[in-house]
């Protein structure tokens, strides 16, 4: 019964073998690799585990706000249909979903590059909720927006948690921002969370593993398993060390894998080839902390209107509505 409250379409055609934005990553100094790729199968599963480590709060705290708030924040959010950006495991979402479910029938349209990670959701939620239907969106965010302009399937809310919107370039967020705004009608909802800027110190200690646990080393490394194995590449993992700093010009934190000697890397089916000094790095992955009044000014500029806002007592996370002006 369940099966027919559920539907996987695929929205972006072979994302995985998108050279091009690879390219561009790589061709940056230092190289970069697009963050789709750290999400393989495998990478998904790592990736859980560093929510569960005790110094990775955001999880934690966006949990705990939207277990407070969930009646609220459905209310607000005005739940019909309901998109989400990187989704993953969805258990956030389910608090979310919950207080839907309870007001009205829900269509919930995930969409993530995780097809096992929409498939296990799709199955838990609709088993969960009877008046839930997923259609998932299988790619990237940009074509899942596509997809949902295409389908007009308006009032539709897009919701963006895990501060998942701090793992772009300023650049790629304004333009992901913008899609955001084109997909939206005005009155629409659009749900988002950000991580609040801090010390560097705490920032620090997040993104790099505790004693005895290896979660990010392990994600961090899976990019380049990953592509040895999407693009024939030979990556050694051990002889990249990955850290995370905080750059306080930004206000980002950078994930990089630092070459503990110098060598080689082919990445065969590319046609590239990566010379790797000691202590040169790779890119994988910004995590932007964001300064409350500048976050609310920015998205506001793209046009949408602050609606309602959800910050933890110590103002370390917040989430956001806003209304598509
Ligand atoms: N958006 C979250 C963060 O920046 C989760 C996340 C996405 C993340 N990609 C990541 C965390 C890569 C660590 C590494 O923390």
């Amino acid at each position: 019964m369940t099966q027919s409250r559920v539907e996987i379409v695929p929205v972006d055609d072979a994302f995985w073998e998108d050279q091009d934005a690879l390219l561009a990553g790589l061709q940056e100094s230092p190289p970069r690799i697009p963050p789709w790729f750290g999400y393989d199968e495998l990478g998904s599963e790592l990736f859980e585990e560093i929510t569960e480590l005790p110094s990775y709060y955001l999880t934690r705290v966006e949990h705990d706000l939207l277990r407070q708030h969930a009646g609220e924040i459905a209310e607000r959010l005005g739940c019909g249909s309901v998109a989400e950006l990187g989704s993953g495991s969805a258990k956030k979402t389910r608090l979310l979903l919950a207080a839907c479910t309870d007001r009205r029938p829900t269509t919930y349209l995930p969409i993530d590059v995780s097809r096992e990670m929409l498939v296990a959701s799709a199955e838990s939620l609709t088993a969960e909720f009877t008046h839930l239907r997923v259609r998932a969106l299988w790619g990237r965010y940009e074509a899942g927006l596509a997809s949902l302009r295409e389908r007009d399937e308006a009032p539709v809310a897009v919701v963006f948690l895990g501060s998942n919107i701090g793992n772009t370039t300023p650049a790629e967020r304004t333009a992901l921002l913008r899609e955001i705004a084109a997909t939206l009608r005005p009155g629409d909802r659009f749900l988002v969370s950000a991580d609040l800027d801090k010390p560097r110190e705490v920032l620090e200690a997040c993104y790099n593993d505790p004693a005895g646990r290896s979660a990010f080393v392990r994600f961090r490394q899976n990019h380049l398993a990953h592509l040895n194995h999407r693009f024939d590449s030979d990556f050694v993992l051990h002889r990249f060390y990955p850290r995370a700093h905080y750059d306080d010009a930004t206000s980002t934190v950078e994930g990089h894998l630092y070459a503990t000697e110098e060598h080689t890397v082919l990445l065969k089916s590319l046609g590239v080839t990566l010379h790797m000094g000691r202590g040169d790095s790779i890119n994988v992955g910004y995590s932007a902390k964001f300064h409350r009044p500048r976050f609310v000014a920015d998205v506001s500029s793209l046009g949408f209107a602050l609606d309602a806002q959800w910050i933890d007592a110590v103002w370390q996370y917040g989430i956001f509505l806003f209304a598509r002006t």
